[in-house]
């Protein structure tokens, strides 16, 4: 017999918990312990009826039913309700003056194409040019030079290539740089725009009956890796955005927004190859030791 007590209303977590104590897995043990614990207490808190909990489990069977190679509705539900983020902001601190992180999302392809440092990673020519610095540097100050800084991004309209398979060029707004011996690195791109969460599912249904809207804030995806440092996964957030302080996925960190400025300069544009004026924006990004 797992349990100390017969279950009842009074004793329902201990008993169910107590079911869970033989479990060989420590760690396993904890989580759902807990997990119970916080269950039972949210169930007793808002005295859920049998209607309500035949909803939700409506609810997650269609969220799982969603879901397939390309779309994670999971995930996108736990966006939804800041747990990506709160996990991600958990294990992952800013230490030594690190660069804070944010979600990945569901848009990163496992091999953005490798571009020379100063290409352009907009192939269609559409929205406000845009010139992308940085550099990498480690907590102690130095550069990392060869660090891989692969980016990606909607464009001007709000879509990943990836969502206008049809009219898009595929890799559009996605490269993978090489810093150079510096740690530095720059891009060409456009000003990218803030955009809608997929929301034709039960996710977007969830949004829709509790008066929330999908958009994210205009963002810039950015990935950091070098050996011996911790990969670091973040977003450059253009300054002024709408949505910066009501993202949907609740992504958006103050030391991340930057201001994307104008300039005008027609040698610095001609150097880069970009129209002038331009738009600029630098993003320094310090990583953690591994
Ligand atoms: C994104 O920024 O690409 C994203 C993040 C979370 C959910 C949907 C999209
Ligand atoms: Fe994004």
């Amino acid at each position: 017999m797992f349990a100390s007590a017969m279950f009842d209303e009074e004793h329902s977590a201990d008993v169910v918990a107590a079911s869970f104590a033989g479990a060989p897995d420590e760690r396993l043990r904890q989580i759902m312990a807990s997990l119970v614990r916080h269950a039972h207490a949210f169930v007793k808190d808002v005295g859920l009826t049998g209607e309500e909990w035949a909803a939700a489990v409506r609810f997650l069977t269609e969220t799982g039913q969603m879901c397939d190679a390309t779309r994670q509705e999971f995930i996108l539900l736990s966006d939804v309700l800041g747990i990506s983020m709160l996990v991600e902001t958990l294990n992952n601190r800013s230490v030594g003056g690190s660069t804070e992180t944010t979600v990945q999302g569901p848009f990163h392809l496992v091999a953005s194409p490798p571009r020379a440092l100063g290409d352009t990673i907009d192939l269609v020519g559409s929205g406000e040019p845009c010139l992308v610095t940085g550099s990498v540097t480690d907590t102690a100050g130095a550069p990392v030079p060869g660090a891989r800084v692969d980016v990606w991004q909607a464009d001007a309209d709000g879509f990943y290539d990836v969502q206008r398979p049809d009219t898009v060029p595929a890799q559009n707004l996605r490269g993978l740089f090489t810093a150079d011996a510096e740690g530095r690195f720059w891009f060409r791109t456009v000003v990218p725009r803030h955009y809608p969460i997929p929301s034709d599912g039960p996710v977007g249904r969830l949004l829709g009956a509790t008066g929330r809207h999908p958009y994210r804030a205009a963002h810039i995806h950015v990935e950091v890796s070098a050996p011996g440092v911790r990969t670091l996964t973040t977003h450059v957030f253009v300054a002024g955005s709408p949505y910066l302080d009501s993202d949907a996925v609740f992504g958006v960190k103050e030391s991340l927004v930057r201001a994307f400025c104008t300039v005008d300069d027609p040698d610095r544009a001609a150097r880069h190859g970009l129209p002038n004026p331009f738009r600029h924006v630098d993003f320094p990004i310090v990583v953690r030791p591994a």
